[in-house]
């Protein structure tokens, strides 16, 4: 029986040619000053055979930032330094969404333009014993301060910074862009109520912690149509020391609010197996919810992925780890070929500092002896 992971699929205006699509994976390998550097557009090209590549974590806001040589798109530099990464991918046959990534408290005064101190909707320091994130990058491996609770007119500029670098993404050629609500980053810290003490309409109720997402998605979609956005959502999962008192109530709303408006899609990570830290079901509470295009996530391999996409659970599955090390995976589906198994001492920059390593040198399949 022909696969369903490789039939294709309808994205709001994108034909993607198979279900399997390429997760959000940071590599820092951009420029000091943010600006992709032409390897990037070399790693992505080789991934162009993904249904959707989901590029790394790009930045829509200075104060977004998270590391050192995390790519970025609030500056014209920017803009015009991811061109020739979306015209690679593109002549390459692919489709690529941008992934807007504003970390808001996870971050240091040192990555902030004048070592500004980080912000979050509330003052509320992620737990200093909290070490998940420093496991990335040793040097960061001490505690995050207490950020500063954004006033009324700081959430103002941030809604506006993801809708500037929505619109910039268009004018770059990405096909769409994925709002980072995931991962206990800025838009999560808003939704989850341990992280959001706000009494303003931004915080308190479900309907106002919510707030902040969907006028970041209703602004963006303004600018360049609601199809050529997608959301990425962890329901019940607290990394970056974020959690929720009811994240079945919270993630049922998001998701009932996330329908009828013709975005491109809602990727969902289960990064714990088929169930989160709460003991719910992500991915089935997303279909349940949401009436658009599921694309499912985390710890997938092709069989498990064939049989959700045969369930009607999802209709597409991402891969993070697995398409790091096997650019042309959706071949090596097809073919039935091993996978190459990912190096993560190299995940975010190789300890020579030489990009390429453990970049775009793992072997495609006509290399492979
Ligand atoms: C090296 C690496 C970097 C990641 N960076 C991001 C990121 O920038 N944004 C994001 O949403 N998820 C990020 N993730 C999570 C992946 O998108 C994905 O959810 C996770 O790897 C689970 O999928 P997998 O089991 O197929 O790898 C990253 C994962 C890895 C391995």
């Amino acid at each position: 029986m022909a696969l369903k992971l490789l039939s294709p699929l309808r994205v709001g205006k994108v034909d993607a040619a198979n279900r399997v699509f390429m997760a959000p994976c940071t590599r820092l390998r951009a420029d000091l000053d943010q600006t992709p550097t032409p390897i990037m557009a070399e790693y992505y090209a080789q991934r162009a055979g993904a249904g959707i590549i989901i590029t790394e974590g790009v930045n829509p806001s200075p104060l977004g930032r998270g590391e050192h040589n995390q790519p970025a798109m609030y500056t014209d530099a920017h803009e015009v330094g991811w061109a020739p990464v979306t015209d690679a991918v593109h002549r390459a046959g692919g489709r690529i969404f941008a992934q807007l990534m504003h970390v808001g408290r996870i971050t240091f005064p040192e990555l902030l333009p004048g070592a500004a101190n980080p912000v979050a909707p509330s003052a509320v320091r992620p737990d200093p014993g909290f070490r998940g994130y420093s496991i990335r990058c040793p040097r960061h491996d001490r505690p995050f301060p207490t950020p500063d609770a954004l006033d009324s007119a700081g959430v103002a500029r941030e809604i506006d910074h993801f809708v500037e670098a929505t619109t910039r993404a268009i004018r770059a050629g990405f096909d769409g862009v994925e709002i980072h609500a995931a991962g206990g980053y800025l838009p999560m810290q808003f939704l989850s109520s341990a992280t959001n003490l706000r009494t303003d309409s931004y915080g308190g109720s479900i309907e106002n912690r919510s707030r902040f997402l969907m006028e970041v998605i209703e602004g963006a979609g303004e600018r360049v149509g609601a199809e050529r956005i997608a959301v990425k959502l962890s329901p019940g999962f607290y990394f970056n020391d974020v959690h929720d008192d009811d994240s079945t109530a919270l993630y049922s709303y998001v998701c009932q609010r996330l329908s009828g408006i013709g975005l491109a899609f809602v990727e969902v990570s289960d990064y714990r197996g088929r169930h989160s830290e709460d003991g719910i079901d992500p991915i089935g509470l997303v279909r349940r919810n949401y009436d658009g295009v599921v694309v499912a996530n985390g710890g997938f391999d092709q069989d498990s992925a064939e049989e959700l996409l045969q369930s009607g659970a999802a209709d597409a599955v991402s891969f993070g780890g697995s398409f790091i090390a096997n650019p042309d995976l959706p071949k090596r589906f097809e073919t039935g070929a091993p996978l190459n198994a990912p190096v993560r001492s190299t995940y975010y920059t190789s300890p020579t500092g030489h990009f390429e390593v453990g970049y775009t040198d793992y072997p495609a399949l006509s290399a492979t002896p």
